[in-house]
């Protein structure tokens, strides 16, 4: 039997090909959820839908910028309306403004954590009302980094932002843990997405020094935070909550 069969998730961020909202999205669908995808770029929303409901699947878009308050209501009374409520949400939208912190500026700082901390105080806030007036608990799995773990020069925003999401995510479970609304944070290493490339451009002398810290010596794929939001998304992880699960190839083991 499909491991997310009945369920409804929403994934922000989905529509980056390859990134780890599509590939989550396509995974739960794959499973039986029924996937609404978000994006700012909604017809890249769109084509990951469509790619899942050409597959056989279960899928919507629209376009919803996870930094307006006012677009997070739309996109809940849209999913409410039509299934009643929401079991699944994968806060993942994010960017990266990466710079040593003699050359970022305030408004670097202030984009990256609208972005990527507020944005998932607005989906976690509002997906724990939709669970809790559905009374049937919930998974909320919001997307930081093992930059919300260690110290990593040129993030000083992004760790932040990634740090907040962490320490957010335990502090909100406590508060739900009583009515079966779990949440937790998962930490991606170094995963291969467009996000990835533009990193890299950025830091092309330093990649080859980059990838000597992943023990296992490569980068992930998405697939590997996929079946990670997989395994927490699902009824199988039904006594987690409040926890971080890494996966990086080792590379905050030593
Ligand atoms: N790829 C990695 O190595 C890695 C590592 C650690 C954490 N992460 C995190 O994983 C998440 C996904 O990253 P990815 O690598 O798939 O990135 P990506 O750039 O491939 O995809 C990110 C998606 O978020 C969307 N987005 C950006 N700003 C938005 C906004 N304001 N509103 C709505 N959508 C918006 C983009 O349009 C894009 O589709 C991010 O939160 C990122 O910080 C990625």
């Amino acid at each position: 039997m499909a491991r997310l069969t009945g369920k409804i998730a929403l994934v922000t961020g989905g529509a980056s090909v390859p990134g780890l909202g599509s590939a989550t999205a396509i995974r739960f669908a794959q499973e039986g959820a029924t996937v609404w995808i978000t994006d700012r770029d909604g017809a890249g929303a769109e084509k990951v839908a469509a790619g899942i409901r050409d597959s056989g699947g279960q899928a919507q878009a629209m376009a919803h910028d996870v930094t307006s308050e006012a677009e997070w209501d739309a996109v809940m009374a849209a999913i409410t309306a039509a299934h009643g409520g929401l079991d699944v949400i994968v806060n993942n939208a994010g960017i990266a403004v990466l710079r040593p912190i003699d050359q970022m500026t305030t408004a670097d700082w202030m984009l990256q954590n609208d972005v990527n901390l507020n944005s998932v105080f607005y989906g976690t806030q509002r997906a724990v009302a939709a669970m809790r007036k559905a009374g049937k608990g919930g998974s909320i799995i919001n997307i930081s980094s093992v930059v919300g773990q260690i110290g990593v020069p040129a993030c000083a925003a992004y760790a932040a932002a990634k740090g907040g999401v962490r320490m957010m995510s335990k502090s909100v479970a406590m508060e739900t843990a009583a009515e079966g609304i779990r949440i937790n944070t998962v930490h991606p290493g170094m995963i291969l997405t467009n996000m990835q490339d533009v990193a890299t451009a950025d830091n092309a002398a330093n990649y080859d020094a980059t990838l000597a810290l992943i023990p296992m010596r490569k980068m992930g794929e998405p697939d590997d935070i996929a079946n990670m939001n997989l395994f927490l998304a699902s009824d199988e992880a039904k006594y987690i909550t409040g926890a971080e699960f890494t996966v990086d190839g080792g590379m905050t083991a030593n």
